[in-house]
This record gives C-alpha cells, sequence and structure tokens, in this order.
C-alpha cells in the first residue's frame, strides 16, 4: 500500500466555525465588497446551517435529518458532556488509549458534538492540531488556537489531504453512519503511516444482563428492540459488535487491532464502588438519553404513537431508576494501527 504523506493541506468543503468567519466577527474586515462578500456568506450561515427543526419539545439541526435523528439542543449538549466525564472516569483520566508517544500533530475527531473530547486533548497536547467535525454547529465559538471545528456530513467524500491524521477519534456516531465500510476506508486513507485510529462505540441492539433480574418482558428489552427496528428503518444497522468493527478495521487495511470490552451498568446497581459510581453517572445520562436516542426515531421511523413512546421512555426511567433490573451496556474501545 502507497504511504506517502500528501504535504498540502487542502481546505475541505466543511464550514470552518472560527472567529474570523462568525458574524459577531467580522470587524477586522476592511472593504465594503469583503464585507459584503462576508454577510452573504453568513447570511447563508445562517439560513442553511444554523437552522433547527423543533419536534417533541426537542430541538433538532435540519442538516440531521435523515442522517442522525437525536437533537441538538442544551439538554442533549448536557447528555454529551455528562457522557464525556463519565469516559474520563471509566479511562482513569485518560482521553485515548492509543499508544501515543509524543503530541500527535494532526488529529480529527469525526462526530465531535460538543467539541468537548477535542478541546480537552488540544489542552492536553499543546503541539497537536485538532479538528473536531460534525453535522450540527454545537461547539462553541471560542477556543484554543490548536483546535478548529468545522460542519460535514462524515459519510460523505472527506476532502483532506490523505496520509494525513496521527490520530482519529470517533465516539458514538454509529447511529450517524450507514455505510461503516466505507467510513472505516476513509479513515485508512486519510491516517498517517503508523498513526492511530481510535473508535468508542456501545451495543444497541439489546441491553444485558447475567443474573436474571431482568424479565423477557422488561420495558428496557421492548425499548431497545423498538429502538433496534426503528434504526434499521432509517438505514442504520443496531447489529455491529465488536468482531465486526474489528472486520471491518481489517478489510481497510488497519493492523495491530486492540479491542477494551467493558460493562457499561445502567443505573447504580452495582455492589463495586467504582462501577456503583459509573451506573449512577449512567442513570444522570440515560434520565434524558431514552428520549434522545428513541423520541425521534421510533416516532418517524418506527411508526408509534408519540404517547406510546413516552409512556415507554417514562418506565425505563423508573424502571433504571428503582436499580431492580442489572442491565448493563457493552462498550468496545478499538485502537488499530495504519502500518508503515
Ligand atoms: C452521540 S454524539 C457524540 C459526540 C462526541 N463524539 C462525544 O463523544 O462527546 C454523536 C455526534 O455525531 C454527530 N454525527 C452523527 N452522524 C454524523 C455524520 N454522518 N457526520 C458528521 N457528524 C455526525 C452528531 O451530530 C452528534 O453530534
Amino acid at each position: 500500500m502507497a504511504c506517502v504523506p500528501t504535504p498540502v493541506f487542502l481546505a475541505n468543503r466543511l464550514t470552518a466555525i472560527e472567529p474570523g468567519r462568525h458574524p459577531r466577527s467580522t470587524t477586522a474586515q476592511s472593504t465594503k465588497s469583503i464585507e459584503h462578500a462576508l454577510e452573504a456568506e453568513t447570511q447563508s450561515l445562517t439560513e442553511s446551517i444554523l437552522e433547527h427543526v423543533y419536534e417533541n419539545g426537542r430541538r433538532y439541526h435540519r442538516q440531521s435529518q435523515g442522517k442522525y435523528e437525536l437533537p441538538s439542543d442544551e439538554t442533549e449538549q448536557d447528555r454529551l458532556d455528562m457522557t464525556h466525564a463519565f469516559f474520563l472516569e471509566l479511562l482513569d483520566g485518560k482521553l485515548n488509549l492509543a499508544p501515543l508517544t509524543r503530541d500527535p500533530p494532526n488529529v480529527l475527531d469525526c462526530g465531535t458534538g460538543t467539541g468537548i473530547w477535542a478541546l480537552d486533548f488540544g489542552d492536553k497536547n499543546p503541539d497537536s492540531t485538532v479538528i473536531g467535525v460534525d453535522l450540527a454547529p454545537i461547539q462553541p465559538i471560542w477556543v484554543a488556537p490548536n483546535v478548529h471545528f468545522e460542519l460535514d456530513d462524515l459519510e460523505k467524500e472527506w476532502l483532506y489531504p490523505e496520509d494525513h491524521f496521527d490520530l482519529i477519534h470517533s465516539r458514538h456516531i454509529a447511529v450517524g453512519i450507514k455505510d461503516w465500510q466505507h467510513y472505516m476506508y476513509q479513515m485508512y486513507k486519510h491516517c498517517k503511516c503508523g498513526g492511530y485510529v481510535e473508535i468508542a462505540e456501545h451495543s444497541l441492539e439489546s441491553l444485558y444482563c447475567d443474573d436474571g433480574t431482568m424479565p423477557p418482558d422488561s420495558v428496557l428489552n421492548k425499548y431497545m428492540a423498538t429502538l433496534a427496528t426503528s434504526l434499521e428503518k432509517m438505514g442504520v444497522s443496531p447489529h455491529h459488535k465488536l468482531a465486526d468493527y474489528k472486520r471491518m478495521l481489517t478489510a481497510a487495511g488497519f493492523v495491530d487491532i486492540q479491542a477494551y470490552v467493558f460493562k457499561l451498568p445502567i443505573g447504580a446497581w452495582p455492589k463495586r464502588p467504582k462501577l456503583r459510581r459509573l451506573g449512577a453517572i449512567m442513570c444522570n445520562i440515560a434520565v434524558t438519553g431514552f428520549e434522545a436516542y428513541g423520541k425521534a426515531l421510533m416516532t418517524n421511523y418506527g411508526g408509534i404513537a408519540d404517547k406510546e413512546v413516552s409512556d415507554m421512555i417514562d418506565d425505563c426511567v423508573r424502571v433504571m431508576y428503582s436499580a431492580e433490573q442489572h442491565v448493563y451496556i457493552l462498550h468496545w474501545h478499538i485502537v488499530a494501527r495504519k502500518p508503515e
């Protein structure tokens, strides 16, 4: 496989959210024509990119429709930031498990969300340049100089240089990727030789229980089955497991695949203190997470009435808080290397 780094950083099709391009940051522009051009540009930003759709009391981003059915409102942004805190706790404060020996020069954070991982990574690795990319503009405007946010659909062809990124990080984007194999081919193409990809995903198909406390007719089972059917109707596979991610990474060309498997409790039911603490944080994440994942998907794709979905979500939250059903999700943290 040819592995010649491309020296030129091509401008991506993406819209970069940088201070100089933001509507509130145009004072440095000197000529009227530039002001006019910028105004036109920022106007189209406002019209086409910063548009939202309001549905069932939640705010969704218009660009995400048909691609990613979770909301992007403040409640969801709080949930994403809490999930980040959860992962810091799980990984003992680490942001990555790839064996990095120095600040990797070029880093891509796929589906960056609020950008919290990208910002933390840029802070810890000042010699890295970090790009966070997402469908929705929910990242902060003013950020450290080594962190940049861009808007794009990662399922489209990436316009980054080939063999460019030393680290490509992708966490919890599964419900926004229909063609995972193509996504991994693109990761391979744009990863530097000797560079790493790091993928963090969890089971979407079902919840697990090892001690029989979750009855077959549990509302949690019903929720997961309905979610899986709705995702399938949308064209997203809820069935990918660790072996599938490994197989697709191998097919893309990656080697030295390391997988870390975690059982993440939903609810504060475990006895061991660290797991109990994680379960309690997960409870706070899931209290809005059941709705974030399920509401739009189940009503728009699953064909289920709004009231029925709301009742199911309320039941899930109640069961979770009771901590009577000892359920968990499987979480996979996968690190792979592009050969030299
Ligand atoms: C569950 S959030 C995870 C955010 C972040 N990775 C984290 O762990 O904090 C998933 C994010 O991926 C973005 N996303 C989903 N599908 C995408 C796609 N096809 N292209 C770009 N971003 C996408 C969503 O807009 C959302 O912000």
